[in-house]
């Protein structure tokens, strides 16, 4: 059963989408059967995988307002293992076309859940905005991961998706832990990161991830040619990052279920 990861911080180019991508692509290397949601009306992942927004036949849209079903909306990306359900600027009419619309925050989950046995893990990229995009991602997760940028402000804008988890997890009884929090365009050279690290490692714990995205000039290049990282540099520091924050995470679910079977 495919684990549902909503990749999500209502802040602006903190690498959400440059995780998003660079996750599923190293899940996939590591031969395991990926889905990437993309999510926000951008279609930022979408191109990042090499997919051309001009001609969808189908998109996260139409899964949203049930024009067609989650599988019909999947295609295949040239990368073995990575599937994509795309998005482009036509997503942001979902939040007007759903408000009337009964259960509106459950659309993605239940298209998601249809699907999720066909895969290992399921990422959604989500939109910078607490919408509904951003909260049918967030009722559609099993956890989320919470890509922050080492800089001035950074902790300013979690604690108010912190109180977003939480009116979530109480609204809708949805237990909805986090997965980790991933420091991104790290630049250990600068104090300044080095400050902002230490303070999100006091304030959230184990609950960063060991893994940290360093800056990597690769990492932003390879969206242009429409290839994750690893298909444009592997050798790159960014694409050594991702398959380490992969395997990461993976190793973390793999404690969590062998501690549920002795308990
Ligand atoms: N580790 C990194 N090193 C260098 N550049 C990066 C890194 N991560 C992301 N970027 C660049 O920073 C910009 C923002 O990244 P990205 O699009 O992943 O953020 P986002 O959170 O998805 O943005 P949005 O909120 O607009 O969806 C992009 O131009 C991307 O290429
Ligand atoms: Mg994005």
């Amino acid at each position: 059963m495919g684990k549902i990861i909503a990749i999500t911080n209502q802040k602006g180019g903190v690498g959400k989408t440059t995780t998003a991508i660079n996750l599923a692509a190293s899940m996939a290397l590591g031969e395991l059967k990926v889905l990437l949601v993309d999510g926000d009306p951008q279609g930022n992942s979408t191109s990042g995988v090499g997919v051309s927004k001009d001609a969808l036949a189908h998109s996260c849209y139409d899964v949203l307002t049930g024009s067609c079903t989650a599988s019909e909306a999947t295609v295949a990306t040239d990368f073995d293992g990575l599937f994509l359900i795309p998005a482009d600027k036509n997503l942001v009419a979902a939040n007007i076309d759903l408000v009337d619309v009964p259960e509106r925050e459950f659309r993605l989950r239940d298209a998601l859940h249809a699907v999720r046995s066909q895969y290992d893990y399921i990422l959604i990229d989500c939109p910078p905005a607490l919408d509904l995009l951003n909260l049918n991602g967030l009722v559609a997760a099993d956890s989320i991961i919470v890509p922050i940028q080492c800089e001035f402000f950074a902790l300013e804008g979690v604690s108010q998706l912190i109180d977003t988890v939480q009116r979530i997890r109480e609204a809708f009884q949805h237990e909805l832990p986090i997965e980790g929090v991933l420091l991104t365009m790290y630049d250990d050279r600068t104090n300044l990161t080095r400050q902002v690290a230490s303070d999100l490692r006091e304030f959230f714990g184990k609950q960063v991830f060991e893994t940290v995205i360093p800056r990597s000039i690769r990492l932003a290049e390879a969206p242009s040619f429409g290839k994750p990282v690893i298909s444009y540099d592997v050798r790159s520091k960014g694409a050594e990052s991702y398959i380490k924050l992969a395997k990461e995470i993976i190793a973390n679910e793999q404690a969590a279920r062998s501690a549920t079977s002795i308990g």
